[in-house]
């Protein structure tokens, strides 16, 4: 295992010391990955993942011929300030979006390292003897001094992963951000051209790996164009709530083209550490795709199955009547439960409403009506968003349950309190196949004897930008206000 760990690019053996540090490094990260699987370890996960890093950044720099150890503490500290005022500033609402922007440099440094490792290859330590395949002046084929084919597919696969991975997670951003409309972009005869290109690409790919020094250039300037085109050409048939699937893949994405840029450093740290990140985004990715009844394949490839008919924000809405309620009548009637179900979704989020909500749920508690939460797997706008808001709020985690583990308890419960979700309660899911959220599994709030609606207006809509037959349901009630603003009401009138 050790000396696996301790190859170097050219095959060189490195300080065993080395491997060894690379190794603890990699515990660190898997480590973290377990502390990050739950909302009470979360934290001790993320310290693991630092002390990793620190040990993987630290050994490289320490071992490794490093031209200009002052340049590299210039742009550490550059980049670090930058993440760090970034971090400190960044709204909890606005974390997917940094997330793909973050996921795109990762793809662009990918790329780059790729082609410097192309133009460069003796600084990488990628120039062999007699390993390519060297068309002569006279025709015969020779081997010569160069890049080998392993290497040049290493290459050449980072590079192309690293641009679908940047011009993808561009895309991401724009869509996430509201820079760009979260509706599909259907082109005609989409699945055949990105077919073509991706058959482009892996032919590409093997031609720059056989092909002698003098002919590459073109090659890899033709496999970049075409991965940063395929990598727009997947993202954008993806409507808005496929999103979170979307999120999480090129979270993969960007692992893989990590660990490929590590096979062409020779660092064994980069392999590790994007090898869990390519995979465990991968399970994260599959586990989303379930939870929203989605294929995986049919996702990655792009939009594959979405219907070109799938309907989206801005369509007309009929004027329907509805019921619109007050804090005072919400309160009076909460009190009178024996069962409350609350839904949060992305406007909790959005209203901070989390702790007032707590406080609602201990009033009612107090008076005696049992208090449960229901979470949707893609409430919000990131993986968990809504556990990290309610342990954020001290929620205890017994009283917070997973879609499958509550929705056969609607129909027994008084009050379905739905607070800034509308997507994940939206019943077009389970109905209109025309939708964007068709086959997506939604909370049964109808079964509940009273639905409190909590949103500010009639005229907002969800993520997937769908009117939602909850709201001009007979047991319905609308509370229209910001979230925190109603529930600091509703504890007002509990008191
Ligand atoms: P959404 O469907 O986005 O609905 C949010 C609701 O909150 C809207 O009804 C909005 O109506 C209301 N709202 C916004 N600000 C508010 C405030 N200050 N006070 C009160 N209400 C407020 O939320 P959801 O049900 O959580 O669904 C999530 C959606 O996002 C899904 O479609 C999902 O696919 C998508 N998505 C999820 C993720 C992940 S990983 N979770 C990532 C990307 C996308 P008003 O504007 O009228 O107030």
């Amino acid at each position: 295992m050790l000396s696996f760990l301790a190859g170097g690019a050219d095959g060189a053996p490195v300080n065993p010391w080395v491997a060894l540090a690379y190794l603890v490094a990699g515990v660190f990260f898997i480590l973290a990955l377990r502390g990050l699987s739950s909302p009470a370890t979360s934290r001790t996960g993320n310290r693991f993942g630092m002390v990793g890093m620190l040990i993987a950044v630290v050994t490289t720099l320490v071992t490794h011929d490093v031209a200009n150890i002052v340049e590299i503490g210039i742009a550490i500290l550059i980049g670090g300030s930058i993440g760090f005022v970034i971090a400190r500033r960044i709204a909890m609402t606005a974390m997917p979006e940094l997330v793909a922007g973050f996921h795109s440099l990762v793809g662009l440094a990918a790329v780059l390292v790729g082609w410097a490792a192309y133009l460069n290859p003796g600084a990488f330590g990628l120039l062999s003897m007699g390993d390519t395949l060297v068309i002569g002046s006279d025709g015969l084929f020779t081997f010569g001094r160069g890049i080998s084919p392993v290497s040049k597919v290493e290459m050449g696969l980072g590079i192309a992963i690293g641009a679908i991975t940047f011009s993808g997670s561009v895309i991401a951003f724009a869509k996430l951000s509201g820079r760009m409309s979260g509706s599909p972009i259907l082109l005609p005869a989409r699945h055949v051209i990105n077919l073509g290109t991706l058959a482009a690409i892996i032919v590409l790919t093997a031609l720059f790996a056989m092909a002698g020094p003098s002919e590459t250039m073109p090659l890899i300037i033709a496999l970049t164009v075409l991965a940063f085109a395929i990598g727009f050409l997947l993202i954008i048939p993806i409507g808005g709530a496929d999103m979170p699937v979307v999120v999480s893949m090129l979270n993969s994405y960007s692992g893989w083209a990590a660990a490929a840029m590590g096979f062409t450093l020779g660092n064994t740290a980069m392999i590790i550490t994007g090898a869990l990140v390519g995979s465990s985004g991968a399970i994260l990715s599959y586990i989303m795709c379930r939870a929203m009844n989605r294929s995986f394949l049919s996702v990655i490839a792009g939009g594959f199955g979405a219907d070109d008919s799938a309907g989206g924000s801005g369509e007309a809405k009929e004027q329907r009547p509805y019921k619109q309620g007050s804090a005072a009548d919400a309160a009076f009637m909460l009190e009178q439960a024996e069962k409350v179900i609350i839904i949060p979704g992305y406007g909790m989020a959005v209203a901070q409403a989390q702790h007032a909500l707590r406080e609602m749920a201990d009033m009612l508690k107090e008076k005696g009506v049992e208090v449960k939460y229901a979470i949707h797997p893609v409430a919000g706008r990131m993986p968990g968003h809504m556990n990290v808001l309610l342990a954020e709020a001290q929620v205890p985690y017994d009283e917070v349950f997973e879609l499958e583990d509550i929705n056969s308890e609607f129909a027994q419960a008084d009050v379905a309190f739905i607070i800034g979700a509308n997507d994940v309660v939206n019943p077009a899911a389970k109905t209109d196949k025309s939708s964007p959220i068709y086959g997506m599994p939604v909370f049964d709030v109808d079964k509940a004897k009273q639905v409190f609606f909590i949103k500010r207006s009639m005229g907002g809509v969800g993520y997937a930008g769908v009117d939602n037959d909850v709201f001009y349901m007979d047991q319905t009630m609308m509370l229209l206000s910001d979230a925190k603003k109603m529930v600091e009401e509703i504890v007002k009138s509990l008191d």
